[in-house]
Formats: C-alpha cells, structure tokens, sequence
C-alpha cells in the first residue's frame, strides 16, 4: 500500500500513522520525524530545518523532495505511509512525477478533517517521548507514570513548535500551502475523508474500515 496521511498540525495523523503501520506492516515515513532526528543526530540539514520549525514555517521544497525521494528509494519494492509529506503543490507534482517514473501509483489520501480549537488543544498538552518518539496527551491520552514513557520509561517533552504563537502560525502555513492539496487529490479521486474530532479508537476505526474497503475493492 502506498498511502498520504494528510490533515492539519495535531490532527493525530502520527498516531494514527504507527498503529496503522503496525497493522498494514507498511513503513511510516514522517518527514517531522526525519528533521528532528536530523536535528538530534547534529546533522547540518537538521540544524537548518530546526531554525524554520521553531518559526512554524515550512523546510524548503528543494531540501524536503530530495529527503524523502532518497528515504522513497531505500524503501524499494515496499510500500510506505507518507506523514507530513506532501504539504506545497511542487511536494505534490514531484512525487507524482517520481511515482511516474517507478511505474507506481498511489492507493489513498486519507485527510484527517479537525476544527480549530480542537487542534490548539491537542497540540499545547502534547508530549512526545525523548528516547523512543512515542506520543502522549496530558488530558487525551495520558502517560501511567507523569513525564515518563510507557513503552521505553524515556523522558516526555513539549516540542518547541507547540507553543501557542508556532501553533498559530502552523495553522496559518497550513490554510495557505497544504489545504490546496485537499482539491488537487479529490479532483484525482484519490482523496478519503475521516472525522479526526472524535477519539483516538473511534479514528482509528473508521480509517481502518476505509483502508480496508479500499483493499477489498482491488483485490
Ligand atoms: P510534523 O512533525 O509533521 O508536524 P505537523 O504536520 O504539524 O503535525 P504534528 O506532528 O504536529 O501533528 P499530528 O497530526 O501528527 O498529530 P499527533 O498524532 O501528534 O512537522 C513539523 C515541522 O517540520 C513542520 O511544521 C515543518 O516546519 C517541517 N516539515 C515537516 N514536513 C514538511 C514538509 N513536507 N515540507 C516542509 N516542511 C516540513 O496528535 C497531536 C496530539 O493530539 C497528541 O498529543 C495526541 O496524543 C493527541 N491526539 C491525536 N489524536 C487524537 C484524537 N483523536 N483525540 C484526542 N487527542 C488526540
């Protein structure tokens, strides 16, 4: 399966993105998660590419399609789950362009539809796990232990980009360079909307039950 998890910041597609990953055993592919692992390994692309998260602003085209057609070619003859990629019109057109080239298409873009103070909730009380990058709500879905990682016992942080200004200008880059791709998809017929304002199971359920309608559809 080849797979684009759209929606805007704090939509819970990274969430939903590692449950489906291990259910469909497709690889999930986060290009957040490629720059902040970048950034921690003192990499100079994650140097540069925290210095534009820190400001809620999107990497630039030319540095994040070059990222994710190397990661795309490592992961040959597999399929993949795309997170945060693509967000601009050019992501869009370069990766149909490098599907093209490979003979391949894409089976769904799943846009994760959430209301706008729902997202501020959620991303202002999240924590993510220092060592092993596993998610948490402090209201949603708590840890058992406060500031503690329930799979690896890590260290929970806020991410820099989860204060309220970033929050808003997140949203803001979003309205005007992601939110674009919502037609361009659905003009392709690619395009499959889910509820993300309800909770995490009930989400997970319904893209579980599209995704699996789509594979009975081609199967
Ligand atoms: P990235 O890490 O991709 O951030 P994002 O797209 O803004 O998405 P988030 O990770 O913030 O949210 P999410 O939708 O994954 O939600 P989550 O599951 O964590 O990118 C970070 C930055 O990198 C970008 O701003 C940009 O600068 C750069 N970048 C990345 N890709 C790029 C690209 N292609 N081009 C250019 N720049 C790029 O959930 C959020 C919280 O809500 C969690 O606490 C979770 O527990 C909770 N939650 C989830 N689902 C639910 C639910 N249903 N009900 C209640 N709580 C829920």
């Amino acid at each position: 399966m080849k797979l684009i998890l759209l929606g805007p910041p704090g939509a819970g597609k990274g969430t939903q993105a590692a449950e489906l990953a291990s259910h469909y055993g497709i690889p999930h592919v986060s290009t957040g998660d490629l720059f902040r692992a970048a950034y921690k390994s003192g990499d100079e692309l994650g140097l540069k590419a925290h210095e534009v998260i820190q400001r809620g602003e999107l990497v630039p085209d030319s540095i994040v399609i070059g990222l994710v057609e190397r990661k795309l070619d490592s992961l040959k003859g597999s399929g993949w789950l795309l997170d945060g990629f693509p967000r601009t019109m050019d992501q869009a057109t370069a990766l149909d362009s490098l599907l093209e080239r490979r003979g391949q298409g894409l089976d769904a873009v799943l846009l994760i539809e959430v209301e706008g103070e729902e997202i501020v909730a959620r991303l202002k009380d999240r924590r993510i796990c220092r060592d092993c990058g596993a998610t948490y709500h402090l209201r949603f879905k708590p840890p058992s232990i406060q500031g503690q990682c329930d799979m690896c016992g890590g260290e929970l942080y806020q991410r820099d980009d989860d204060r309220p200004a970033t929050i808003r200008r997140r949203l803001a880059v979003y309205v005007a360079e992601t939110h674009p791709l919502i037609e361009y998809y659905e003009r392709k017929g690619q395009l499959v909307r889910v509820d993300g304002n309800k909770g995490i199971d009930e989400v997970m359920a319904e893209v579980k039950e599209s995704l699996d309608r789509l594979i009975a559809e081609r199967s």
